[in-house]
């Protein structure tokens, strides 16, 4: 793969598994010091740095950090910002119009014909929390039809959790290049400089900016050892570098704004690095799920892939949860999602396939919101299947869903309430349920 442009660039492809492991990778060989992080002088005349993404006093288990091994430090990548308009990309605390209560759906983002890069196609759907108190999330949606060409980002505000829809993405990394497709996700840490290519046209989905503590992966308590996510099908790319001396633009949002400075050289020039704070790539596909082999229906939760957690035990910043391929075998059960009221408050989309519970009205590229406190459920027309059906063992098959699952209430941007995409009849969705109740009918 050739860069245009580009003076030297590595051209190793590939990827190291694991989650949050303390990976070590080089595009050269010998870059990496050893015995040490920071040797007085580094191989090839390179910089050490090192990008924190926990407080240097963490616990052990929870301290997350990487030294990278650059052309120039950091600083070299920093000059005079200017404040730049930020589109309809929202952070919270943003109330920027009263909604009035109710289950929200809209129907899919139509993709632009017109230029779009990925820092002109985020669309804010809903803010939560408070960027400054680093808690809570914001749910956008990407549009991208033109590939970032000497454009590169980096976000101080969160973490981004790329949900990708349709149309593969590529994303060109300080730590390497991940490619990757539908049906996988992509994280990106808070502070990771990159750029995001379309190698094949036009590409939507959906990203969560997590402002709080990093995702990692759910404890499995009496599940045990395996299922669920499994650590090994994290992907974390390999070292690869550019040494680029062109001019290229470095965006950063930091603080809710969004930033921009000219360079001379690309930022992409981290030739080998060691930590656990990565980029890293997950098929949804290799979720494991665990569920009623008997009667009844378990909590969601058993659906989570990644967690966020809050200072409260138990009590996610974000959860973000999928409803994949599964076979349905409970006996004597009501076997879609529940009738429910929730203290988190659920953004949801659909990835491909169809939703057991929302059988109409919901495409792939749709996506609802269900608020702290407020009622949602299945469909008339699920209800009416589920409740009269013969219950055989049945198979889930080609569909996925997601949830992003915060325990903040999550406030609608203007753009979100505006879009002609937003369904005014979604509740009646559950008009058609009828009274069944007779007390002469046990
Ligand atoms: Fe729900």
């Amino acid at each position: 793969m050739n860069y245009a442009g580009s003076q030297a660039t590595t051209e190793t492809r590939g990827y190291m598994s694991g989650f949050g492991n303390s990976f070590e990778t080089e595009a050269l060989p010998g870059t990496l010091p050893v015995g040490r992080n920071s040797p007085q002088r580094c191989a090839y005349g390179l910089y050490a740095e090192q990008l924190s993404g926990s407080p240097f006093t963490a616990p052990r288990g929870a301290n997350e950090r990487s030294w990278l091994y650059r052309i120039r430090p950091s600083v070299k990548h920093f000059g005079r910002f200017t404040k730049v308009d930020a589109g309809l990309w929202r952070t919270a605390p943003c109330h920027e119009l009263d909604v009035p209560i109710a289950p929200l759906r809209w129907d899919p983002a139509p993709i632009p014909t017109d230029a779009m890069t990925f820092l002109q196609g985020v669309n804010t759907m809903t803010t939560a929390g408070d960027v400054h108190t680093q808690t809570g999330m914001a749910a956008h949606v990407y549009r991208i039809t033109r590939s970032m060409i000497d454009q590169h980002f980096y976000n101080a505000d969160g973490e981004m959790l790329f949900v990708l829809q349709q149309g593969d993405l590529r994303f060109v990394t300080e730590f390497g290049r991940i490619d990757a497709q539908p049906g996988e996700i992509v994280v990106v840490p808070r502070g990771v400089k990159f750029r995001v290519e379309i190698p094949f046209g036009p590409a939507r989905g959906y990203a969560c900016e997590n402002y709080g503590g990093a995702f990692t992966l759910p404890e499995r308590g009496p599940i045990g050892a395996n299922c669920l996510a499994n650590s090994r099908d994290f992907l974390t790319p390999i070292a690869a570098y550019e040494d680029k001396e062109t001019p290229t633009e470095l965006f950063v949002k930091w603080g809710g704004s969004l930033y921009k400075t000219e360079l001379a050289h690309s930022p992409i020039d981290v030739v080998g690095w060691h930590g656990n704070y990565a980029p890293y790539k997950y098929d949804l596909r290799a979720f494991s799920p665990v569920g009623a082999i008997s009667f009844d229906h378990p909590d969601p939760s058993i659906f989570t892939v990644l967690t966020s957690p809050s200072e409260t035990v138990g009590t996610a910043n974000i959860d973000f949860v999928i409803f994949p391929e599964r076979w349905m075998v409970a006996d004597n059960t009501f076997r879609p999602p529940w009738y429910h009221m929730n203290i988190m408050s659920e953004f949801m989309g659909l990835i491909y396939g169809v939703y057991d519970a929302k059988p109409q009205g919901f495409a792939p590229g749709s996506m609802s919101l269900h608020n702290c406190m407020l009622p949602h459920g299945p469909d008339h027309q699920a209800f009416e299947h589920a409740s009269g059906g013969d219950l055989k063992p049945v198979k889930l098959t080609g569909t996925l869903a997601f949830m992003f699952e915060t325990r903040y209430p999550q406030h609608v941007t203007k753009h979100a309430a505006s879009l002609g995409t937003l369904q005014g009849d979604y509740a009646d969705c559950w008009s058609g349920l009828q009274r069944h109740f007779d007390p002469s009918r046990p």
